[in-house]
C-alpha cells in the first residue's frame, strides 16, 4: 500500500466512526446542534489538517485546482476519442512534472507540511506516468492501462483532499 492510500484510509478511519455517532443517541435524547463552535458537529467530523496560505496564494492555488479538474475531464474526453497524444500532452503540461514551474510549485511548497508536499509530488508523478501509458495506448490500441493510470491520478487528488484543507 502506498503512502497516499494509507493516508486516505487513515482519514476514512477517522471520519467513519464520527459519521456513525448520531445513530448511537437514544431516541428522544437531547441534541444541541447550535451549542457553539467547540461542539460544532461539522468541525468535529472534519479530520483534514488546516493549512495556512497567504491570501493571494490561496486564490491562485484554488484556481489551479479548478484547472486540474478541467484537465482530468479533457484527458477523459481525449481517451474516449482515441486522441492519445492529446491526452498525454494535457496530463504532462497541466498536471505532470512539466507543470511544476507554471504552478509556481517552489513558492507554494514552503507553506505546505511535508505530507502535503509528498501528496503533490505523488500527483505530479502519477500524471507523468499517465502521459507515458497513454502514448503506449496509441501503439497497442488497448485503453485499459491508460484508464488504470488515470484512476491513479484521480486517487492522488483524493488522497490530498482527504488529508488537508486551506483555512
Ligand atoms: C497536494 C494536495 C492536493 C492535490 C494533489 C490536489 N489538490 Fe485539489 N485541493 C487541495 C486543497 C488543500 C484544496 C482546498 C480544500 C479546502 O480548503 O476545502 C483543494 C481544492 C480543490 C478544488 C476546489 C477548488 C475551489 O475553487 O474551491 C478542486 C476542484 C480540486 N482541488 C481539484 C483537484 C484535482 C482534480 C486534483 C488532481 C488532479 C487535485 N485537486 C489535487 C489540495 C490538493
Amino acid at each position: 500500500m502506498n503512502t497516499a492510500t494509507r493516508r486516505t484510509l487513515a482519514a476514512l478511519a477517522l471520519v467513519l466512526p464520527t459519521l456513525a455517532l448520531p445513530q448511537t443517541h437514544p431516541a428522544g435524547g437531547h441534541v444541541h446542534p447550535a451549542a457553539g463552535p467547540a461542539q460544532d458537529p461539522a468541525a468535529a467530523a472534519d479530520p483534514r489538517r488546516p493549512v495556512a496560505f497567504p491570501e493571494p496564494l490561496r486564490r491562485h492555488t484554488l484556481a489551479n485546482m479548478r484547472d486540474h479538474l478541467l484537465a482530468l475531464g479533457e484527458m477523459q474526453d481525449a481517451l474516449a476519442k482515441g486522441e492519445f497524444d492529446r491526452a498525454a500532452d494535457v496530463a504532462e503540461q497541466r498536471l505532470g512534472m512539466s507543470s511544476l514551474k507554471t504552478h509556481g510549485a517552489h513558492e507554494v511548497a514552503r507553506y505546505m507540511p511535508q505530507g502535503m508536499q509528498d501528496a503533490g509530488t505523488a500527483m505530479h508523478r502519477a500524471a507523468s506516468q499517465f502521459a507515458t501509458v497513454a502514448k503506449d495506448a496509441s501503439v497497442t490500441g488497448d485503453l485499459r492501462p491508460a484508464l488504470a493510470a488515470l484512476a491513479r491520478v484521480n486517487q492522488a487528488c483524493v488522497a490530498c483532499h482527504a488529508a488537508y484543507r486551506l483555512n
